[in-house]
């Protein structure tokens, strides 16, 4: 049973850099909680405060309720695997693996037998005898993770661990991850740029720009209902369309829809998959681009103020490029000043 508390914390660099602007977060036991923002967003920074690598400038951090804030790495219950997977090549994988172990005076049957369990672990089962430099980068990356989970750590922490792999393998080792997380239910901080990674793996997602936290959700409901135009931008694809509310009703050059909030300038917000097309004589916005992905078509679209918009149609038959249509937003959500003041009431 463990969980990690990070209460108001900061980090503020030496030529005044603010990495991380007071984040708070509690990550619950057996929780998988992954960081996702751009690169910059303070997303390393945080973990590596976490993993006491970095001093917080203002803050506490917890682990079940005992403030390690100023414990050194070492001390700490946490565990973290980096990008580069920082594996000693003079070693096999047995000796890397085993090295922490012996540090601790623990004796060589139990190493031996947690060793072997810990490959099994993670799919390198009789891989002990192999240098690391003669493993793939996949392999090298799940060496990693299995010195990380050998010393039992109570907080597995990972700092886009997969970064540096090709695609194909990347998306399989995510599910290999999920999966002996859920296996060993550890609770898991896991900093990512990527969306696809962050809303395959995690029980929540907290999205951060500029140091601070953006919106912290499950999943399907940061891409549902996204809180700040940020995160909607951010998160899958998302057309922004810009007009004025007057009356109840949204009115754009192209676009029409009624609002039910106060008269003033809207940005509206709408998934392409929510956004009906009609073709019609009399519309002024025209298609730039169709394209007939046989599942589905995804039709690009210029509105008269020159924003560029995407719609995807069941079937892309009815359109063709040159032709003007008709906008219906069937679900969307509407930003004043970075606030949501209305979302309809089912997206799909
Ligand atoms: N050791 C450091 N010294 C000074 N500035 C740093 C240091 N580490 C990170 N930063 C700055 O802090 C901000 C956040 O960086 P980082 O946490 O690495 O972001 P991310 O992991 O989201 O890409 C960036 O502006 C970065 O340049
Ligand atoms: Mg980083």
């Amino acid at each position: 049973m463990s969980k990690l508390s990070i209460r108001a914390v900061s980090k503020v660099f030496a030529g005044a850099t603010t990495a991380v602007d007071n984040v708070s977060l509690e990550v619950a036991d057996g929780e998988l909680v992954c960081l996702l923002g751009p690169s910059g967003s303070g997303k390393s920074t945080l973990l590596r405060m976490v993993g006491g690598f970095e001093q917080p400038t203002s803050g506490t951090i917890a682990i079940d309720d005992q403030d390690v804030t100023r414990l050194p790495p070492e001390k700490r219950p946490t565990g973290m695997v980096f990008q580069s997977h920082a594996l000693w090549s003079h070693m096999n994988v047995f000796n890397n693996l085993a090295f922490g172990l012996k540090l601790r005076g623990r004796p060589k049957d139990e190493i031996r037998d947690r060793v072997e369990a810990v490959l099994e672990l993670v799919g390198l089962k009789g891989y002990g005898g192999r240098m690391t430099n003669a493993l793939s980068g996949g392999q090298q990356q799940r060496v990693a993770l299995a010195r990380s989970l050998i010393l039992e750590p109570k907080i597995l922490l990972l700092d886009e661990p997969f970064a540096s792999l090709d695609q194909h393998l990347r998306e399989r080792l995510r599910e290999e991850v999920r999966d002996i997380q859920l296996r060993l239910k550890i609770t898991t901080l896991f900093v990512t740029h990527g969306q696809d990674e962050a809303l395959s793996m995690a029980d929540r997602v907290v999205v951060m720009r500029n140091g601070a936290t953006e919106q912290a959700d499950r999943p399907e409901v940061i891409y549902r209902d996204p809180q700040t135009p940020f995160v909607a931008g951010f998160i899958g694809t998302m057309n922004f369309i810009e007009g004025r509310v007057e009356k109840g009703r949204f009115l754009h050059a192209d676009v029409a829809v009624d609002l039910p909030v106060d008269d003033g300038p809207i940005t509206l917000a709408v998934r392409p998959e929510a956004l009906d097309l009609q073709p019609s004589g009399t519309g002024r916005a025209t298609i730039h681009r169709v394209t007939d992905f046989g599942t589905h078509g995804l039709v690009d679209l210029h509105l008269s103020d020159g924003v560029r918009v995407k719609s995807l149609v069941r079937s892309p038959e009815p359109f063709r490029s040159g032709q003007t249509v008709d906008l219906n937003p069937r679900a969307f959500a509407a930003f004043r000043d970075n606030i949501k003041l209305y979302r309809t009431a089912d997206a799909h």
